[in-house]
């Protein structure tokens, strides 16, 4: 049985994560109207990845015998000013994510809850792959620039990390 502040805390987890997913599929349709197929279809991909870390916590919550809560999700953002912009808050949000599972981490030592601590390392396995999967993409875009044809091989190489995932 969880805490209350346990249960609170990974309620507030389920609705960031289905945020997450919102955010990423609205980036999507950003790109796809600016002809990014390879951005869209890795953004399209992201936000079912984090519809799954949702349902992941969702289905925790409720083996535990308390309630998942869904809760508002506010809007996300429609417009960005590139393809870096749109990137750099990707990393931006993923590192705020990876903040949070640190939180309940620490939340989750502190009570001695060994069953969420043991839940909450798949997370954080996850947040170090993603981090790690958005610096490489922040990095091609910095060395291949977004002038002239740029953006088309921008394009392309985020394709190919989507097409990998
Ligand atoms: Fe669910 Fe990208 O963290």
């Amino acid at each position: 049985m969880l805490s209350k502040a346990m249960v609170d805390s990974l309620n507030k987890q389920i609705q960031l994560e289905s945020y997450s997913s919102n955010l990423y599929l609205q980036m999507s349709a950003w790109a796809e109207i600016k002809g990014l197929e390879g951005c869209a279809a890795f953004l399209r991909a992201q936000a079912q990845d984090e519809l799954a870390h949702m349902h992941r916590l969702f289905k925790y919550v409720y083996e535990t015998g308390a309630l998942p809560v869904l809760g508002t999700i506010k809007a996300p953002p429609t417009e960005y000013g590139s393809v870096s912009e749109l990137f750099q808050k990707v990393s931006d949000h993923e590192q705020l994510i990876t903040g949070k599972i640190n939180g309940l981490m620490t939340l989750a030592l502190g009570e001695k809850d060994h069953s969420t601590v043991n839940f909450l390392q798949w997370y954080v396995a996850e947040q170090h792959e993603e981090e790690h999967t958005m610096q490489k993409i922040l990095d091609k875009i910095r060395n291949i620039g977004e002038t002239g044809s740029g953006v088309y091989f921008i394009d392309r190489a985020i394709g190919m990390i989507a097409g990998g995932k």
